[in-house]
């Protein structure tokens, strides 16, 4: 087995054949193909049956619906129950299973939306960059910063770093961690009064000569010390369990640190012993809670029980790698891993039962069931969970105001997805979940700076090294705009005669020249910019916003033409794709695209958000996306607004204008994310 191997044995080519592939393979997989694919096809797109990845339940969306579906079948419609003929845990199987494969359908559609465009991420609040910090040479598990502004790196294998001006500087003299497994140094924390104390925590899986079954085993321990002039000194003890609960597994460490009143908490992984992290007289599974130097609270909720862990704080918990306190609320909020599928969020609270393992939203990584329940009384439920698993690691509320739209949200790392996501909570409910980066390495950990930057813990593979990025935001958007409210000051109307005004607020014009088009365009030339603005149009008519457009008297005669974005009154809708005018004509129609087309609302204002960047031209209409278009035609123009002549079929009517506003400088900064894939009319 080579090293990656060793460090994350679930990591896809660690898995013996028969499991290879976390998602597709292994016994669901032949279940599914036996029992289902000649209804749901081979790759569950649909036959006879239904598709099942499509995210459309005729029958129920949610995971007791679909079981039921399952169970009870629909004899009328041609699926026969299969209650009887496989057993609970293997329809929990096919649900979870079903739930994957509609995730990888989808996962294209987000990967779109998640890549950056010319450097800049684009999310719903904030667009950033992210800039390089540092790195060092093996999984960079945890950080955080010094009150001078350096930063203490964890390095997987042992060693503890403080970045400061650019160089990373090596710690001397921290105790010597077992790499074993997914073992390490896992985590260091300042205590929040460090300023006075100096006192500097870190949590490592250690070996101190414990044996299990004759072999090598450990255990996870937390100690404290002070960092003078780079050296690692006064450490004491601080968490250490007694050797006969050292174990040979090399999974499941945890930890996390958080501080709260004079508490540490902190959390130990089930150590791969499932069952035990039932069991309260074993000190894995769970979360902690101890004084900061260490004594056991005489309080903690299991005390009383005869032959109970002292410092057991929390039951079943599987392998919690992500713990903070909410300042909003101090509420303790912790991410833990599931196996294949069942990753989660869970408020933690003194006492509970976490349900590991007999309750889970997942299955064994080879695809047969660990139980089929999800829920059970005197159990908590996740307040959130991702099936499948995004391989949930470190979480952060962030506390800056550098992007204000994020601040009080919950950050989470995702390994094996390589996310960074946003969890917005409201009284204990988790409300929203955005992907804010995607693809750029496994995600391991997420830190606000003490600057109200936020910085990520990246991890690449092939080499396996850790790196420390932080996210800029981009400067604010500069605007201009392009009517004043009251005159046409810096527009011309050219061609036909139908009359252009400005009427209370509004450019208003009306169609009234059947002989020939009237257009309404800028003095000024564009080429990249992001264009806003609120159109009205009444009656029966066709209209358009020119884009790049052009007017050269060798061409047509000098009438206008170029793109057009669409504005469809007709019962076609077709508003928000792009026609080119005295060209290829329709470059992208709404044909078959229901959302885009449902978006427009005839005869009312719409507002309308048009991004031509390059070749890439993209448009909203009412804040859905119309338009993903790659096209190479025009690189400048002018801006405009076709005011159609009148025919046999537009017979007339008026179209309005106001909050016409643009913005020229770097407008890729600010673009925006489209879920729509791209069409390219290059070659047309
Ligand atoms: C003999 C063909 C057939 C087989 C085999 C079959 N199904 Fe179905 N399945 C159907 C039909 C038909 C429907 C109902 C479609 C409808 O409502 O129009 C359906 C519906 C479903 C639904 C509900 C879909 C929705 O939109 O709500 C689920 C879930 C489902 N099947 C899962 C399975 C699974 C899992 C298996 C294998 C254990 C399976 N089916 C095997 C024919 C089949």
């Amino acid at each position: 087995m080579n090293r990656l191997c060793l460090l994350l044995p679930l990591a896809v080519g660690c898995l013996p054949a028969a499991a290879q592939n976390r998602i597709g393979t292994g016994s669901v997989n032949e279940l599914y193909q036996t029992y289902c694919a000649a209804c749901h096809g081979e790759n569950l797109a649909g036959g006879q049956g239904g598709s099942l990845v499509d995210d459309y339940w005729k029958h129920g969306s949610s995971d007791a619906e679909i079981t039921r579906s399952i169970a009870a079948g629909f004899p009328d419609l041609g699926m026969v129950p299969w209650q009887g003929v496989l057993d609970d845990n293997q329809i929990r199987s096919l649900v979870i299973y079903i739930r994957e494969q509609g995730q990888i359908a989808k996962t294209k559609e987000t990967t779109a939306k998640t890549q950056p465009q010319g450097g800049v991420f684009s999310t719903t609040h904030h667009n950033f960059t992210l800039e390089k910090i540092t790195q060092v040479e093996d999984i960079l598990w945890s950080m955080e910063f010094m009150p001078d502004s350096s930063i203490l790196l964890a390095q997987r294998d042992g060693p503890l770093w403080r970045h400061a001006d650019g160089v990373n500087h090596l710690i001397e003299g921290t105790p010597e961690v077992w790499q074993h497994g997914q073992g390490g140094l896992l985590e260091v924390a300042l205590h929040p009064d460090y300023a006075n104390n100096g006192w500097i925590y870190l949590g490592y899986s250690e070996h101190t000569g414990a044996q299990e079954d004759g072999k090598d085993a450990g255990m996870t321990a937390i100690v404290r010390g002070r960092i003078k002039d780079d050296q690692w000194v006064d450490q004491e003890d601080i968490f250490r369990v007694p050797a006969e609960f050292h174990l040979s597994s090399g999974v499941h460490y945890g930890t996390r640190f958080v501080f709260q009143d004079g508490y540490l908490f902190f959390s130990i992984g089930d150590r791969g012993r499932m069952t035990m992290a039932q069991d309260v007289t074993k000190p894995n599974g769970k979360v902690h809670r101890i004084f900061d130097d260490g004594r056991i609270p005489p309080d903690n909720p299991f005390a009383e029980q005869p032959g109970a862990f002292p410092s057991l704080w929390t039951l079943g918990n599987r392998n919690p790698q992500g713990l903070d306190i909410d300042p909003a609320t101090g509420m303790l909020w912790a991410t833990e891993h599931g196996p294949r599928g069942g990753d989660e969020v869970n408020l933690i609270e003194p006492g509970v039962n976490y349900g590991w393992p007999v309750i889970t939203y997942g299955m064994n990584y080879n695809g047969t069931p660990i139980t089929n329940e999800t829920a059970r009384d005197g159990l908590a439920q996740p307040r959130h969970y991702w099936n499948p698993s995004i391989a949930v690691c470190g979480i952060d509320f962030y506390e800056g105001t550098v992007f204000p739209g994020w601040t009080g949200d919950l950050l989470v790392a995702g390994l094996a997805s390589q996310e960074l996501r946003r969890l917005v909570i409201h009284d204990g409910q988790i409300l929203e979940d955005e992907i804010i980066l995607k693809g750029q390495g496994r995600v391991r950990d997420v830190l606000s700076g003490p600057d109200g930057q936020l910085y990520v813990a990246l991890n690449s593979r092939d080499p396996n090294f850790g790196e420390l990025y932080r996210l800029n935001p981009v400067p604010a958007p500069q605007w201009q705009s392009l009517f004043d409210g009251h005159s046409l000051d810096g527009w011309d109307v050219v061609e036909g005669q139908s009359t252009v005004l400005v009427d209370d607020g509004a450019i208003v014009a009306v169609h009234q020249d059947a002989s020939a088009m009237t257009y309404l365009v800028t003095a000024e030339t564009y080429a990249d910019f992001i264009l806003e603005v609120d159109v009205k149009v009444i009656g029966n008519l066709n209209s358009g916003i020119l884009l790049r457009g052009q007017r050269n008297p060798a061409i047509m005669d000098g009438r206008t033409h170029g793109y057009q974005m669409e504005i469809d009154q007709s019962s076609r809708q077709w508003t928000g794709g792009i026609y080119e005018e005295g060209g290829r004509g329709w470059l992208y129609s709404l044909e078959g695209k229901a959302a885009a087309r449902d978006a427009y609302r005839p005869s009312e204002w719409n507002h309308y958000r048009i991004e031509a960047i390059g070749q890439t031209f993209r448009t909203w209409v009412n804040g859905v996306p119309t338009l993903h278009l790659i096209d190479d035609q025009t690189a400048s123009g002018l801006i405009g607004f076709q005011i159609h002549r009148l025919t046999e079929d537009l017979s007339g009517g008026a179209v309005y204008l106001r909050n016409i506003r643009i913005l020229t400088d770097q407008p890729a900064n600010h673009h925006r994310s489209t879920t729509l894939p791209a069409e390219d009319t290059r070659e047309l």
